[in-house]
């Protein structure tokens, strides 16, 4: 038996089927060996009475996205990547927008100049189509389908992003000719603008009439209808941020009519309400987000869905706008109408910690749940499975080691994303990553990130494939 590079001993591993206490042998960046591992190895970890899980899978995040009102973000895949690396992500699936009037493949070329030479941990790209025309349906999408972009966002709503019903059917029966994975942002978007000058009209232009633009009827009836251009087209479909109660009971219907429809959430919709939106002065506007934060009857719902199976995915949608200066929530000035702010929240180093010390810790879901939302499923989903997502023989030794004994209040200060701030701020914590290793390279160890930036290697998806489950 040859020597192995690591040997971690006696950790509680935990993946989405099992736990079990035992060794894990490394080799080239891989898991070689699992249970009692008798070889030598060039460095011994001993984990006893630790928690090891897979490395997270973020499903849903942004990094260095322009956008047309001028914002710009305030994390790049460099500072993204290594917050990501802290909270216990490995790999991070960020989005490469098409510009309206612009090619995909001029999309993708850029972002992975963006990309070149930062990201700390293994990351690929999910495109987002906002031009769909003839040549993009009839070649340029088929062609990336076919090089490893095998998954893209719709939008529903947005001015520069939003596409219609009847471009959404031409894009779902693309998916389903070329085995590619369609993500849906369900809100309807006339209802927005038509309530949006109400509340403008009369003076409602502060931060929390954010949430009265987008109630959930808004968020139901665009999830509805997604789920039932998918059910036409008859392929899967998975919809982003699902973030009511409203919207989940869509997902849940079809799902009992055996229709795949998937379902995403993240952290802000079961942490933060509405009222997180009225706080006072234009502070609410760190939590503006679309879909808005909902109530805590919502919350509960949300909670429910996930240990249920309503939701496979439970990912970031990292948004970094920062509050303070010019470019981040006040590019329109320093309390501008809700309008104008840019949606989205931080998240990309609490996502799993958060769901770890609430859910797992708390009792609301088991530990099983926990890595299938945060790692197999997602990519499961996206074509990543096995080489991410999961602890098996040959997959990329993607690990977190937790600590789960020394309880901590979040404060930003802690964080290493470029946002001044943390919708999180003061929440106690129960449990943080306190070793994360990346292909079988420990990159970060007692808060110290020891993985070189641009380490990270880009990843290619698989295509959807007939007998290939897309579930955990
Ligand atoms: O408000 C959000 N979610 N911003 C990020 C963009 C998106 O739609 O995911
Ligand atoms: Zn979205
Ligand atoms: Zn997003």
């Amino acid at each position: 038996m040859s020597e192995l590079d690591l040997i971690i001993r006696n950790a509680e591993v935990a993946t989405a089927t099992d736990v079990f206490v035992g060794d894990i042998g490394i080799a080239n960046g891989k898991v070689a060996q699992l249970g009692t591992v008798t070889a030598d190895a060039r460095r011994i970890i001993d984990a006893r009475g630790r928690l090891m899980t897979p490395g997270g899978v973020d499903g849903h995040c942004h990094l260095d996205q322009p956008s047309s009102d001028g914002s710009v973000m305030a994390d790049d895949f460099a500072t993204g990547t290594l917050s990501a690396a802290f909270g216990g992500t490995t790999t991070v699936l960020p989005f490469a927008c098409q510009q309206k009037g612009n090619t995909l493949r001029a999309a993708i070329e850029d972002y992975h100049r963006r990309a070149h030479g930062k990201p700390v941990i293994d990351y690929g790209f999910h495109l987002i189509v906002s031009d769909p025309t003839p040549t993009v349906l009839g070649e340029e999408l088929p062609a990336l389908i076919r090089e490893g972009y095998t998954h893209f966002k719709i939008y529903m709503t947005y001015d520069d992003l939003k596409v219609t019903d009847r471009q959404i059917l031409d894009l779902l029966a693309l998916a389903r000719v070329e085995g590619a994975m369609p993500m849906i942002h369900a809100e309807n978007d006339d209802c927005i603008a038509w309530l949006t000058d109400l509340l403008e009209e009369a003076g409602k232009t502060a931060p929390r009439f954010h949430a009265e633009s987008r109630p959930t009827v808004i968020e139901r009836e665009a999830a509805h209808r997604a789920i039932s251009l998918a059910e036409l087209i008859d392929v899967p479909v998975l919809i982003v941020h699902v973030s009511s109660h409203a919207a989940m009971s869509q997902i849940e219907q079809a799902q009992s009519r055996g229709i795949q429809i998937f379902a995403e959430t993240c952290p802000q919709y079961l942490f933060l309400t509405a009222d997180d939106l009225a706080a006072p002065g234009f502070e609410g506007a760190k939590c503006i987000c679309s879909p808005p934060p909902r109530t805590r009857d919502d919350q509960e719902h949300i909670w429910r869905g996930l240990r249920t199976g309503v939701f496979q995915v439970f990912s970031s949608d990292h948004a970094p706008y920062s509050f303070e200066g010019t470019s981040g929530k006040r590019v329109a000035g320093a309390s501008a109408k809700f309008r104008a702010v840019p949606n989205g929240v931080p998240g990309i180093e609490t996502r799993m910690a958060l769901l770890m010390s609430e859910g797992v810790m708390k009792g609301r879901i088991d530990i099983h749940k926990f890595v299938s939302l945060t790692a197999t499923a997602p990519a499961k989903i996206y074509g990543l499975y096995p080489k991410k997502g999961s602890i098996v023989p040959g997959c990329d030794a993607d690990l977190v080691i937790w600590n789960t004994e020394r309880p901590f209040t979040l404060t930003n200060d802690r964080l290493h994303h470029n946002v001044d701030y943390t919708p999180y701020e003061g929440m106690q914590l129960s449990s943080w990553p306190d070793m994360v290793f990346s292909r079988g390279e420990l990159i970060i160890e007692n808060g110290e990130c020891l993985g070189q930036r641009g380490r990270g290697q880009y990843l290619k998806s698989a295509r959807r494939s007939a007998g290939r489950s897309a579930v955990a």
